[in-house]
């Protein structure tokens, strides 16, 4: 199974760089499912909820009609498309609003802005599903023990948010774990007066029973893994330099293998960084961070 996570994220930038948007999305994808498939490998490919319009009035099932409202979301389509047509049995997995303990996300710039503005407005009419960047590991892994049929998958947390619900959680917890030292006031602001260049679906949450039932990772309401993952914030952290090297390596691996993200038993850590790379620990452990041949 090759597993595809290497997207064009820039939401908003593709609507000016829609070129670079479909190559990487589009049209990469498509060679890559048609070399995969010609290797007699399976492909496991990313995708996200920006793929719906986001007018539903009940959470998307796999199999509803996509209809996305950005170029982001137009390329994702079209890598879905090839990964569906042309890869022997392919495996789209759709997710949504992740984030973790390490890189850029949500949680990070909402407790960076805690701590440096007075006060907060954020969009309070779009609704979705926060989603922790751990648990996805862990129902991929899933996904490629069971080696389900081919088609599309959804898999977020439980539950469900405005990113002004997200944002009140996100400081409530941090303050109770000492993270922020006050609180500053949140103010819900309809999506207008926060105008983005991209436009984002209003309702974005995805039915994920299906995979549900097929894997056995576990299925948690976001906030119960908003905690976990704040709980990591405040746990030390290993820096390893050489993570390619055979030590570093083996490093890596031993982290691997004794984590709840531990099914990644003969992962090969050098095809898991290109540059830089940080790998989020489990909640309870540690954060591992390694950087192929450098020194960070
Ligand atoms: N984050 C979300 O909220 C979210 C939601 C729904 C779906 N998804 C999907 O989940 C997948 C992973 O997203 P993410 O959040 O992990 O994104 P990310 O943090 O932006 O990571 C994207 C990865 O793709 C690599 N990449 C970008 N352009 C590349 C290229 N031309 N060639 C090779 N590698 C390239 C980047 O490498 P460098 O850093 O070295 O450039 C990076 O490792 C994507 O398919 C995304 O569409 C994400």
């Amino acid at each position: 199974m090759a597993h595809h996570a290497a997207a064009y994220t820039a939401v908003d930038l593709a609507e000016d760089h829609r070129g670079q948007a479909i190559a990487v999305n589009d049209t990469a994808v498509g060679v890559l499912a048609a070399a995969v498939s010609s290797a007699g490998c399976r492909l496991l490919h990313l995708s996200t909820d920006f793929v719906f319009d986001g007018k539903s009035n009940r959470a998307y099932l796999p199999a509803d009609q996509t209809n996305p409202l950005s170029a982001y979301g137009t390329s994702k389509l079209g890598g879905e498309h090839h990964v569906l047509n042309r890869a022997v049995a392919g495996i789209v997995l759709r997710t949504a609003w992740v984030y973790a303990a390490t890189g850029r996300n949500f949680v990070l710039t909402m407790l960076r802005l805690m701590r440096e503005k007075e006060q907060l407005s954020v969009v309070c009419d779009q609704i979705g599903t926060p989603t922790w960047a751990a648990g996805i590991a862990a129902a991929i892994w899933g996904l490629i023990e069971v080696g389900p049929p081919g088609g599309v998958y959804h898999w977020t947390d439980l539950g469900l948010a405005s990113w002004y619900d997200f944002a009140v959680a996100i400081q409530d917890e941090a303050l109770v774990r000492g993270l922020l030292r006050r609180a500053v006031p949140i103010t819900p602001i309809p999506s207008a007066a926060y105008p983005t260049r991209a436009r984002r679906p209003a309702f974005s949450v995805l039915d994920t029973a299906a995979t549900r039932a097929l894997v056995k990772a576990p299925a948690r309401h976001w906030r119960h893994n908003l905690r976990i993952m704040l709980d990591a914030l405040r746990t030390p952290y290993v820096f390893i330099t050489g993570g390619a090297g055979f030590i570093g390596a083996n490093f890596v691996r031993h982290w691997l293998a004794n984590t709840q993200q531990g099914a990644g038993g003969g992962v090969r850590c050098t095809d898991l960084c290109r540059q830089y790379r940080q790998l989020n620990g489990p909640g309870q452990g540690l954060t591992v961070c390694f950087r192929e041949g450098r020194y960070l």
